[in-house]
């Protein structure tokens, strides 16, 4: 049921106090990290006026909005509300939350109740994340790798045995969060260069 898990992120792209925007199935959301390195994907706007919550900031355990300071909690509720230092504020103000969790070293989302996890790819370490300008068919053509009945592409890129994880962007772009098998830096820098070339060759043939 890889269907309902987004991949979004290799986990080191996203440090501790690091808020970043992801697209998941067309919909906004904001990825972040809290000081313990706990992980969170909300709605990408806030409650109050609507501005990005990624182009926010965070603090200890809490998302704090760029524009008026409205701070945010694990659950999703608010906790302050600046301008109003007193005031406790209502229960109803609230960021939607959806599931993340991480493992093999990458950051999945799913939008709504699942209770299924992401596929495991023990083995494999993380090698990169690109975007590239193509839709996922044209690069599964352009890449040769066969699809597993997980929807991952697996195969060889520079002999070095990789996983490739797609994850559809609007307007027909992709990002390809590879995984490989651990191998010496050399080998690895190898099959990075090659999952460029794979860009390369996708972009080609989806302007064809
Ligand atoms: S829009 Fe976020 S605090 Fe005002």
């Amino acid at each position: 049921m890889t269907a309902a898990w987004t991949p979004v992120a290799l986990a080191r792209d996203l440090p501790r106090l690091g808020v970043m925007p992801v697209c998941v199935d067309g919909i906004d959301v904001a990825l972040w990290r809290s000081a313990s390195g706990r992980l969170a994907a909300w709605a990408d706007r806030c409650p109050h006026r609507g501005m990005r919550l990624s182009h926010g900031f965070v603090r200890g355990e809490a998302l704090s909005c760029i524009y008026h300071g409205w701070s945010y909690g694990a659950s999703g509720s608010c906790l302050r509300i600046p301008a109003h230092p007193d005031l406790e504020p209502p229960e109803a103000i609230r960021v939607p939350v959806h599931r993340a969790t991480e493992n093999n070293g990458v950051i999945w989302v799913a939008l709504g109740d699942q209770d299924n996890t992401p596929p495991a790819l023990t083995g494999l370490v993380p090698l990169r994340s690109v975007t590239v300008q193509a839709r996922a068919e044209v690069i599964r053509s352009a890449s040769g790798l066969a699809i597993g009945a997980d929807g991952i592409a697996r195969g060889h890129l520079a002999s070095i045995a990789v996983a490739v994880l797609m994850q559809a962007l609007p307007e027909g772009a992709t990002v390809l969060h590879v995984l490989a098998e651990p191998a010496d830096p050399a080998a690895l820098i190898a099959a990075s260069r090659a999952v460029e070339a794979l860009r390369r060759a996708a972009e080609s043939k989806g302007a064809a």
